[in-house]
């Protein structure tokens, strides 16, 4: 089995220190950096924004993962590329049916990597059509907007479905309620990509909570 890649959410890092917090996570072993942006009208909470991502650009190379959770991403997109974003992934639920295929390629216009994600109440049937433009699909195993909630299973079997349709080199991506534990579960219904925020940084070691989810 190809290597799990691991992305640790910055949401539960120290925002007073953020810069250090991403080096350390980066020194630690981290293979991407989960950056999730949120409106307040997509979700009930608001995050950072593209100057912040362009603040912490200079604390690692490591690739920045960026999970837009706001209405009218394609506002946005431009800010976040150049912001220094290595993959830009958009809401399904967020934008109209018809503008999916052309955000993709608006994304990978500026030289980033394009995902889609989906939300716990939306099936993976949507998507599917929509797969072979993109790099990566995010499922969504909590209701997004916020770190430390309870993982729900049953979002992550979207994955067998998602895997069957995957194209090779496709990123299958999960996010919320990950642990090393749950991690496993993802793993074995297709995902390569995890992101976690809490399991990661509010553990004593990371480096070690990094390696117990590949
Ligand atoms: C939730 C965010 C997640 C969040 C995950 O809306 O998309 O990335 O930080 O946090 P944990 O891993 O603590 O569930
Ligand atoms: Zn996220």
């Amino acid at each position: 089995m190809s290597r799990i890649v691991v992305s640790p959410s910055i949401l539960s890092a120290d925002f007073a220190n953020l810069g250090r917090d991403v080096k350390y996570v980066a020194e630690c072993g981290a293979d991407w950096i989960h950056i999730d942006v949120m409106d307040g009208h997509f979700v009930p909470n608001i995050t950072i924004g593209a100057p912040v991502v362009k603040a912490i650009r200079t604390s690692t190379d490591k690739v920045f993962d960026v999970h837009l959770m706001i209405e009218n991403p394609r506002k946005y997109i431009k800010d976040f590329a150049d912001a220094g974003a290595d993959i830009i992934t958009f809401h399904y639920e967020a934008v109209d049916n018809s503008e999916i295929v052309d955000l993709a390629q608006y994304i990978k216009s500026f030289g980033v990597k394009a995902g889609i994600s989906i939300k716990p109440k939306t099936s993976p049937e949507e998507i599917l059509e929509y797969i072979k433009y993109f790099d990566l699909v995010l499922v969504m195993t909590v209701e997004p907007g916020f770190g430390g909630q309870k993982f729900m299973e049953d979002c992550a079997e979207k994955l067998k479905v998602l895997k069957t349709y995957a194209q090779d080199g496709l990123y299958l991506q999960v996010d919320g309620g990950i642990n090393a534990d749950t991690a496993r579960v993802c793993t074995s219904y297709g995902a390569n990509s995890l992101v976690a925020g809490n399991y990661i940084f509010k553990s004593e070691n990371i480096s070690e909570a990094i390696k117990s989810l590949r």
